[in-house]
């Protein structure tokens, strides 16, 4: 199922992004600040467990997310500001890697390393900021699905209907946490009005 955020907070976070302006360390910062956004929204109805802690008047139960059952799994090379603010939320919270990119001729995503702990009874947090034609994340989640997690949920910045569309036959089993998705791909197939290139607008390259 997707979700697309309706919050004026991110979506103005959102189009600072697409500002040439918006320099590499505010950029990775935005984003940051976005995946706490959808971390909120898709932990909303996450069951709590009680667990013992000791407070200033001794030892008392309170209502916790379950940390050690979490997985966070990005795609480099945009992801990584993600999983940093991720973690940074959850720090008892897993983290695994798969690198992928993609092929500008066919436009098909090629992974080229993968580096993903045990998923059996672990909800798999898949992070990448685009889904522009969907292959990587299409691909990511066949990989997370080989290894038999309990769930897997997808947090995304921004997306193109078309790349969406993909994911909901795919993938119908998946919830799809998503800042924003844009008009339409270009012939290149980039996100339009989109933001450019996530990994190279915050690490400061052109490909
Ligand atoms: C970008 C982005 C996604 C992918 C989306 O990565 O971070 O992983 O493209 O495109 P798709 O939906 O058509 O697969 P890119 O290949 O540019 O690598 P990078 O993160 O290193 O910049």
């Amino acid at each position: 199922m997707i979700h697309e955020l309706s919050n004026p907070v991110a979506k103005t976070l959102l189009n600072h992004l697409r500002e040439t302006k918006t320099d590499a360390l505010r950029f990775r910062h935005i984003v940051q600040e976005l995946t706490r956004l959808l971390a909120y929204e898709a932990f909303k109805t996450e069951i709590l467990e009680q667990q013992t802690i000791t407070t200033w008047q001794g030892e008392q139960a309170f209502e916790f997310i379950k940390e050690n059952d979490l997985l966070f799994v990005t795609i480099l090379r945009a992801g990584l500001p993600m999983i940093e603010s991720a973690t940074a939320l959850f720090p008892k919270a897993s983290s695994g890697f798969l690198a992928m990119k993609r092929d500008e001729n066919t436009h098909q995503s090629v992974l080229y390393y993968d580096r993903i702990p045990e998923c059996k009874g672990k909800t798999v947090i898949l992070l990448d900021p685009m889904v522009a034609t969907a292959g990587s994340l299409c691909d990511a989640i066949m990989v997370i699905k080989s290894k038999s997690p309990k769930k897997i949920i997808s947090l995304n910045l921004i997306g193109s209907p078309e790349g969406i569309s993909i994911l909901e036959q795919k993938h119908p089993d998946i919830d799809i946490y998503i800042t924003q998705i844009d008009e339409k791909l270009n012939e290149n197939m980039f996100i339009i009005p989109g933001l450019g290139d996530a990994g190279d607008r915050s690490y400061n390259t052109e490909e």
